[in-house]
């Protein structure tokens, strides 16, 4: 293998581009992207330019990309979950290992399918299960094992989705309609059941699930509320989902901003709020404004293929699939859902997942027989405390929200470095795909029992797969 890693890219959209693109960026002595394969002729230059790839390894599908001899050591695979299966099965053929976005498929067969066909092909497959590799989880981990909690015996995990961020992606977005994408269970939380999975690490033993779609439906359409914001709505002033307000005036991220421990952020954000004009204007001066003033990421970036043009994103509303009232989309995936669970020592525990909340991320509660730990992961701060039980001590963890820092609280830069290590020195991985597989089955579990109303017994799921006898080897 080359000193530097060299990388094919599949799909330079949100997560090619802006998760995995920047770390190569950041650390060129460690990956280059070389190749990359993207439909969307505009992303597919941006993304060639920023990485100075020639013209005669851009290509306009993976398929493309898979025509003739292998053209880099690996591949990172950032296509839309349904294009999973297909994708990875053709590239570990063609003798690539991957770096591949959770979740690992859609469904369970074809999640499956991929774990066993890159070990049939001796083909190395990693998860992007990037939360196991902030330093926050980690040392969530490790309060865990080095025994400060005593024995575990019950937590309570939730996944506290914004309400807009509900709106952009699991209502008007591309994971709206199980059809089109995978049960939200999955596509959101295969995340959180792979850290309870790594944090209790024992196989759990019954899983129940309950949820359903109680808001977004168009029963609960305001009177008079037109199939677009942009047509005029008559609650477009107190309505959370109003599409020009999230895209346009970026209110929620000027908010979670405003909320930061990081006085930058914050500054940034209460003042964009509070005068727009004015920031706009001295932004030019203060990059951090500028970052703001100029946003060009998630979600406008999503929406637009030209993100800072005010014009460009007024569009996209007007006649693209972000700019429909939340009550007249063709959406069916859940926005509230609970999943109950035990484990073999019997420990108990639940995850809540539901997206309207008024700000984006987790929290966790775990309970032992010496001491409670209470944690927060969001955006604008993250935290975690231990009570002892006998010295009524509270230890209080502050995790620096930082400029610095990537995606998923350092986790899709963590992902990245894991990855290149492991494909140039060998060794193992923070998480493997046959762990990965687990939180898989888990999904897959509570949908069953959501949908019949019954409690699984996971014994039944993972007959479907010979799970490897290591899988709790990281415990
Ligand atoms: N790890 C995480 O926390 C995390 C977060 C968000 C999304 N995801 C997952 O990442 C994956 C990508 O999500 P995204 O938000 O970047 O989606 P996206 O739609 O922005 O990007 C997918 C890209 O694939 C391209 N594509 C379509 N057909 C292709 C083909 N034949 N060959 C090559 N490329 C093709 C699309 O044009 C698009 O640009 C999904 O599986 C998603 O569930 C993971």
């Amino acid at each position: 293998m080359t000193e530097t890693l060299t990388a094919l890219l599949f799909g330079a959209g949100a997560r090619g581009e802006g998760a995995y693109g920047p770390y190569a960026l950041a650390n060129p002595d460690q990956i280059n992207f070389v190749a990359v394969a993207e439909p969307n002729q505009v992303r597919r230059e941006d993304f060639a330019r920023k990485h100075a790839i020639p013209a005669d390894l851009c290509f306009e599908s993976w398929e493309d990309a898979l025509v003739g001899s292998k053209i880099a050591d690996v591949v990172v695979n950032c296509t839309q979950d349904q294009m999973h299966a297909e994708s990875s099965i053709a590239a570990f053929q063609a003798g690539y290992d991957m770096l591949l976005e959770k979740p690992i498929a859609h469904s369970l067969d074809d999640s499956i399918r991929i774990v066993k066909a890159a070990e049939e092909q001796g083909r190395y497959l990693q998860i992007c299960h990037v939360l196991r590799y902030t330093d926050f989880f980690q040392r969530v981990k490790q309060f865990l094992q080095d025994g400060t909690l005593g024995q575990i015996i019950t937590f309570s995990h939730r996944e506290n989705v914004s309400s807009w961020h509900m709106a952009h992606s699991y209502v008007r977005g591309n994971w709206r309609q199980l059809e089109l994408s995978s049960p939200m269970i999955l596509a959101k939380c295969c995340h959180d059941l792979d850290l309870l999975v790594w944090f209790i690490g024992e196989p759990a033993v019954n899983i129940s699930s309950y949820g359903s779609l109680r808001h977004f439906r168009s029963e609960n359409a305001p009177a008079g509320a037109p199939q677009r914001c942009t047509d005029g709505c008559p609650v477009e002033d107190t309505c959370p989902f109003f599409a020009p307000s999230i895209y346009i005036d970026m209110t929620p991220l000027k908010y979670a901003l405003s909320q930061s421990t990081n006085p930058i952020f914050r500054i940034a954000g209460s003042q964009s709020m509070k005068n727009p004009g004015l920031t706009k204007a001295v932004a030019k001066m203060i990059p951090p404004l500028r970052e703001l003033t100029e946003y060009q990421g998630w979600p406008r970036s999503v929406i637009s293929d030209d993100p800072a043009n005010e014009a460009s994103l007024l569009q996209a509303l007007q006649e693209g699939p972000y700019g429909r009232c939340v009550y007249y989309c063709d959406n069916d995936v859940v926005d509230h859902q609970v999943v109950a669970m035990d484990f073999e020592s019997g420990i108990t525990g639940t995850l809540t997942m539901h997206g309207h909340s008024q700000e984006e991320g987790r929290t966790l509660r775990i309970d032992g027989s010496q001491a409670s730990l209470l944690a927060k992961f969001s955006l604008n701060r993250s935290y975690i405390e231990i009570h002892d039980h006998r010295s009524m001590q509270v230890e209080l963890i502050e995790f620096p929200i930082t400029i610095e820092q990537s995606g998923h609280g350092g986790g899709d830069f963590g992902i990245m470095a894991d990855f290149v290590s492991r494909m140039k020195k060998g060794g193992k991985p923070v998480s493997r795909a046959r762990e990965s597989l687990e939180s898989h089955l888990m999904a897959f579990a509570a949908e069953d029992s959501r949908n019949h109303q019954r409690m699984v017994d996971m014994s039944e799921f993972r007959a479907m797969v010979e799970i490897d006898p290591e899988i709790m080897e990281a415990k």
